[in-house]
């Protein structure tokens, strides 16, 4: 077992586990958050995102209304920390102020997307090109809200390991309670290595919690992410869509009990194909989730998206991918699912991630 506790408070002292889902358009909705949940030790308390929520179409949006601003019960529970994106002080007040009332437990602002909507905006990634900037949106979000306000970013728009110190430190001084960075460049989009180097040279430099992020594929990378950069917390986006068993695997390591829909005799899947199996039975899970939250044209869509995420990793998956292509509506898409598991399925630890 591996002795590890988190040495800082990231949120507040109730989080008591290393690894959470990364903010993710179209996958990390409450569909997928409660697919996932399942996965996580019934002793263990963690944050969770939402997906990036515009701060100009906030202050519209009614609770349960959108697919972005679903959330569950248990959702509001515990740790609900949704992602903003924004420049506009008035827009950003009122967004917090909703998402407090709704539940939300911190605050987290996009200084990541790279899509050219939100540099046409001057927000998301193009916040990293002017350190006053960006300071002084985390200063006026702080100002309009008493939640924790953190902020995740990536490395920049160019290399440059000096301005990326200037710009964690501006963040830190603005107010920033955390940082969680992916260590790609701008342009790099989700492509080439993410440079972990990076996130233990801002680990090293700051005071506040510093979660790492990029292609942790399996559990032992969550390990590793810990050992060679000493960070608070590791955040994971596409392997966990696919692979959350990944919280359950950690949870062993670190101690903790097992999820709650296991018993304590259960272990998380040892191979490739027990992945496989587990990988059917969260799929068609996460199906009866989005049955639930969402209609079925939007739902259908969201699925198809989910899987060319998640397929990947299945030996398989493209086989899976078509078939879930043809499904138009939930019923096909489970018989879609059903059909393609009832064979042995594997999956691979690495799939590449970088191209
Ligand atoms: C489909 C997709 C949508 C994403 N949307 C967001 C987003 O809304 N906000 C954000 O900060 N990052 C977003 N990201 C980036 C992820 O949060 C994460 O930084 C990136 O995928 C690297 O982590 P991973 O290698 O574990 O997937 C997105 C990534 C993917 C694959």
């Amino acid at each position: 077992m591996v002795n590890y506790k988190i040495k800082r408070e990231v949120l507040n002292s109730n989080i008591n586990f290393p690894v959470c889902l990364a903010p993710m358009v179209g996958l990390s909705h409450v569909a997928l958050r409660t697919a996932i949940r399942r996965y996580l030790p019934s002793d263990a308390l963690t944050i969770w995102p939402t997906e990036m929520l515009s701060s100009r179409r906030l202050p519209h949006e009614q609770l349960n209304r959108s697919p972005e601003v679903f959330f569950s019960d248990t959702d509001l529970k515990q740790g609900l920390v949704p992602q903003i994106l924004g420049n506009n002080e008035h827009e950003i007040a009122l967004s917090v102020a909703k998402l407090k009332s709704w539940g939300a437990q911190a605050i987290d602002i996009n200084m990541g997307c790279p899509v050219a909507k939100a540099l046409r905006h001057n927000y998301g990634v193009s916040l990293m090109g002017d350190i006053q900037y960006a300071k002084s949106i985390v200063e006026m979000t702080v100002r309009n809200t008493d939640l924790p306000v953190s902020v995740k970013l990536r490395a920049g728009l160019q290399n440059d390991p000096n301005f990326l110190l200037d710009f964690v430190h501006s963040l830190e001084s603005a107010g920033a309670s955390w940082i969680c960075l992916h260590p790609r460049l701008a342009h790099q989009k989700r492509r080439g290595y993410a440079d972990w180097s990076q996130i233990k040279f801002v680990r090293e430099n700051l005071k506040i919690p510093v979660i790492g992020n990029g292609d942790i594929q399996i559990a032992q990378d969550v390990l590793a992410m810990i050992e060679q950069t000493d960070c608070d917390m590791v955040m994971i986006g596409r392997a966990l869509t696919v692979r959350p068993w990944i919280l359950w695997q950690v949870g062993k390591q670190f101690g903790f009990s097992n999820p709650i829909h296991f018993s304590e005799n259960q272990n998380p899947p040892k191979n490739s194909i027990e992945e496989g199996y587990e990988c059917g039975r969260h799929l068609l899970f996460t199906l009866e989730q989005f049955k639930i939250y969402f209609n079925e044209n939007i739902g259908i869509r969201k699925f198809q998206f989910l899987l060319k995420n998640a397929c990947p990793w299945l030996e398989f998956g493209h086989t899976l991918q078509s078939m879930a292509s043809r499904a138009k509506n939930y019923s096909e898409m489970q018989v879609a699912l059903e059909s393609f598991f009832s064979r042995e399925q594997s999956m691979s630890h690495y799939t590449d991630l970088r191209y």
